[in-house]
């Protein structure tokens, strides 16, 4: 059963249908959990582990019978394939799309005189190009009074080394999504982006030496990394309660990126 009667009537999201790209583990995943147990229909996108986006789906479908869940496995890197998860997604809910969260990033940790061509090319891809046909094809596709919502990071914020291929990659999503926010007005839709803190996922773990793991934790309140739960009710907020809120970017990470 869905769990969505601490909200009024009109902030409720049971019965709508939302797309989240990396949609099956992590922030896209614990999101999709989320937006699941308030009773939303969920389009999940998934780029590489088929078994793991079937499990996912599967202890989603058990838990939430009442919530119809479709997976689409896909490479999103141009306009042509985002067309292609949105006409997708059409055809499964034919009532349309109500909630659209893109989660793809990717994080190259490196000066900039060591960032190769080809690892450019594949940063702005991710974090720059997909953001912004993710937020066109959202534009051209979502009903009346849809929320958008991008994923980007907290390190927009900082003035630091070794993130330019990444900050400088994933800084033109706060323009799409503003840009979004006052375009889409005529149809109720908002933009917004959220963006993490130094994160507990494989996507950081992966990325970053130990030490500066470490380091991460000195630097927020209580001493910790950002925590996917930290995030999730940000999300939740925007996407049900919070849509007076439009063309913001909420940057939560626990105080990381103010000086100490
Ligand atoms: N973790 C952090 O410290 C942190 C902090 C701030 C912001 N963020 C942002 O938060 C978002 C989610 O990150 P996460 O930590 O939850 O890690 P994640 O699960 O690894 O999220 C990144 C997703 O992007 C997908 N992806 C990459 N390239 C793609 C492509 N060409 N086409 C389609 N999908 C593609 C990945 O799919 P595959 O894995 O299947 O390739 C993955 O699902 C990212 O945008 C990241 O930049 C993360």
């Amino acid at each position: 059963m869905s769990e969505s009667s601490f909200l009024a009537p009109q902030h409720q999201i049971k019965g709508q249908v939302a797309i989240i790209t990396g949609g099956t583990k992590n922030l896209g995943g614990e999101t999709a959990k989320e937006l699941a147990r308030l009773g939303s229909n969920l389009f999940l996108h998934y780029r590489s582990d088929q078994k793991q986006a079937e499990d996912f789906k599967q202890e989603l479908n058990k838990k939430y019978p009442e919530v119809t869940i479709e997976l689409y496995q896909g490479d999103l890197s141009d306009d042509e394939s985002l067309k292609k998860l949105y006409s997708e997604a059409k055809s499964k809910f034919p009532k349309g799309i109500d909630i659209a969260i893109n989660n793809v990033g990717q994080v190259i940790k490196k000066p900039i005189i060591e960032i190769s061509e080809q690892e450019f090319d594949s940063l702005d891809d991710k974090n720059n190009k997909i953001a912004f046909f993710f937020i066109k094809n959202a534009g051209l596709n979502l009903n009346n009074n849809g929320r958008i919502i991008s994923i980007g990071t907290s390190l927009l914020a900082a003035y630091t080394e070794l993130y330019g291929g990444y900050q400088g990659t994933k800084a033109p999503l706060e323009f799409y999504s503003k840009a979004a926010s006052k375009e889409l007005l005529p149809k109720g839709i908002t933009s917004n982006i959220v963006s993490p803190g130094p994160m507990e996922t494989s996507f950081l773990l992966n990325s970053e030496p130990k030490q500066a793991v470490e380091y991460f934790k000195t630097v927020a309140l209580h001493q910790r990394l950002t925590q996917v739960s930290d995030i999730v009710p940000i999300i939740r907020f925007l996407v049900t309660e919070g849509t007076w809120i439009t063309g913001q970017n909420i940057f939560a990470n626990g105080g990381f990126t103010s000086p100490k």
